[in-house]
């Protein structure tokens, strides 16, 4: 049996994910609402929405290119979260194409909105293939040097949205580094190995294994919500997660760097999803995947920056499927 997937305009965002579990019964793994009124005044704005103009955290809201400093709006402390309260993901994006498996979403973001330098054109592209797999696709151009960093920003529950915790699903990244951060979640310059945290995922390993230690990185994330660094090309996994309950596998690849592990550590129960239930913390994990966080202001990490010569893209791939038990 295929899966199904729908989606919105505003934020261009996925809104359910219908895949077949063991039984062959489809399950919702995507958390989302039911209307648009509800994605407007929930208390977490980024469910399934793209994200721009930077996904993830600049420090102090502040950034410089060519010694010009431009400011951006602080949504996070100090900081400047996903593109800023009004980022892409509360954006109304224009359909321009719609085929039975195929829809483009394009948005024209003006010059100096966010903070951010340069008219920048954007089209996601989300399609669906024949292997039960969402091909995200990434496409930018400005006509002023910019910084961009895009992502999607998807909760899944391969049990099915509203199931209870993601706690027993089982992860696993080749990543052999990672990102620590501050106390403002804000990376530190290096990039550090694995060997012996909690972030350790080479081998398949439940959340619940490590994510209550007493660990001073998961204190600041408040659990798992940091840059795993990605050195898989896009043919092979850069993340995977399994749910032993559903069945359910999804595999993820990507162009990008970096994948944010994010385990809905701040979802506070204030949300009443598509099945009437609450999405309390850790209902749901995210795999976002993007470039480093707060990249312009450290220049030794994989560049962010976008010149008016070039056109930037970038291709995830969410995958399913029901993995057979021995
Ligand atoms: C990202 C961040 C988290 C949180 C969520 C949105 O995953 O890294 O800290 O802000 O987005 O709630």
């Amino acid at each position: 049996m295929g899966m199904q997937v729908a989606f919105t305009d505003y934020g261009a965002r996925i809104v359910s994910v219908l895949v077949p579990d063991k039984a062959g019964n489809l399950r919702d793994v995507v958390l989302g609402f039911n209307s648009i009124q509800e994605y407007l005044q929930a208390d977490e704005q980024y469910h399934g929405a793209t994200i721009g103009r930077f996904a993830n955290r600049i420090a102090n809201g502040h950034f410089h290119l060519d010694d010009e400093k431009y400011t951006l709006q602080q949504n996070n402390g100090s900081n400047c979260l996903h593109g800023g309260p009004t980022g892409f993901h509360a954006k109304v994006w224009d359909r321009r194409t719609s085929f039975k498996k195929k829809i483009d979403f394009c948005y024209v973001s003006p010059d100096g909105e966010g903070g951010f330098p340069g008219n920048l054109k954007v089209t996601v592209s989300y399609e669906l293939t024949e292997d039960n797999e969402i091909v995200i696709k990434y496409k930018a151009e400005t006509d002023k040097k910019t910084v961009i960093n895009l992502t999607n920003h998807a909760y899944f529950n391969l049990d099915g949205e509203g199931q209870g915790d993601v706690l027993s699903h089982i992860l696993q990244l080749p990543s052999d580094h990672f990102l620590p951060i501050d106390e403002n979640q804000i990376p530190l310059d290096r990039e550090t190995p694995v060997d012996g945290t909690v972030f350790d995922f080479r081998l398949p390993k439940k959340i619940v294994e490590d994510i209550n230690k007493d660990e001073e990185q998961l204190r600041r994330g408040n659990g798992y919500d940091h840059t795993l660094v990605n050195h898989q090309p896009i043919s092979q996994v850069a993340a995977s997660a399994y749910s032993p309950d559903s069945g359910i596998r999804l595999e993820v690849f990507t162009t990008e760097p970096g994948i944010q592990l994010y385990t809905g550590n701040f979802l506070s129960g204030k949300d009443i999803g598509k099945s009437g239930r609450k999405y309390a913390s850790r209902s749901a994990f995210c795999f976002e995947t993007q470039h480093y966080p707060d990249s312009p202001n450290h220049l030794q990490f994989p560049s962010v920056i976008l010149e008016p010569s070039q056109v930037f893209e970038s291709e995830t791939i969410y995958k399913f499927s029901v993995k057979k038990l021995p």
